[in-house]
């Protein structure tokens, strides 16, 4: 198992895995496309690396220089491992390039989110010398005059083709 810098090659296999792995209705700001996975490629100092078995991408991570405002954060946004390849610390050897990456490429700190439940991701950052520094709870108020649904968590997101939040989206000034 060799891990090298993602290329267009893998795209579609990156996508395929992402499609697989990934809970979106976790968190539901979040969307997993082919956007997201592009505008890593296209992100100045993004860190996105595959872990390859011959040709096969069985697993990814994807990083990059972009966290909110701050200019000296990076962010560790997507990792997966296939489920057939789990549990042999490819995704610690994931993390471990992507950060190394951010860092020489000027990061202060790597910042990842995870979800509450997902026990997998928690520990394998807490592994990978991460720690707990601010939690958020996503507090949600629904419409009293909407039917009873549970779209609020589970509907699909509705700019599916927009990474709600950070990178480029509505409301955002590309970086210039
Ligand atoms: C999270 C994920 C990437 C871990 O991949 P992995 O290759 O199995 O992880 P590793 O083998 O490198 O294990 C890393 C550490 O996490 C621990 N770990 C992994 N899976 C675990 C689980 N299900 N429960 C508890 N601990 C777990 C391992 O024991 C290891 O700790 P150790 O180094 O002390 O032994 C994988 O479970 C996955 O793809 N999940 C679905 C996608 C996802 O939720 N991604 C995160 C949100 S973007």
């Amino acid at each position: 198992m060799q891990i090298v810098p993602l290329g267009f090659e893998h795209l579609r296999q990156v996508l395929d895995l992402g499609y697989r792995v990934f809970d979106v209705t976790a968190k539901p700001y979040t969307s997993w496309s082919l956007t997201t996975v592009a505008e890593h490629l296209d992100t100045r100092d993004s860190s996105c690396w595959v872990a390859l078995e011959g040709d096969t991408v069985v697993g990814f991570v994807l990083g990059s220089m972009e966290f909110e405002l701050r200019e000296d954060w990076a962010y560790l946004e997507w990792i997966a491992v296939d489920p057939d390849h789990q549990g042999k610390g490819i995704a610690r050897r994931l993390v471990d390039t992507c950060c190394e990456s951010l860092f020489a490429a000027g990061a202060s700190r790597v910042v990842t989110d995870v979800e509450g439940s997902n026990t997998a991701s928690a520990t394998l950052m807490q592994r990978s010398g991460f720690a707990p520094a601010v939690t958020v709870t996503l507090f949600v108020r629904p419409n009293p005059s909407a039917p009873p649904s549970e779209e609020v968590l589970t509907g699909l997101p509705k700019r599916p083709l927009i990474r709600s939040g950070r990178l480029v989206g509505e409301n955002r000034l590309p970086n210039m």
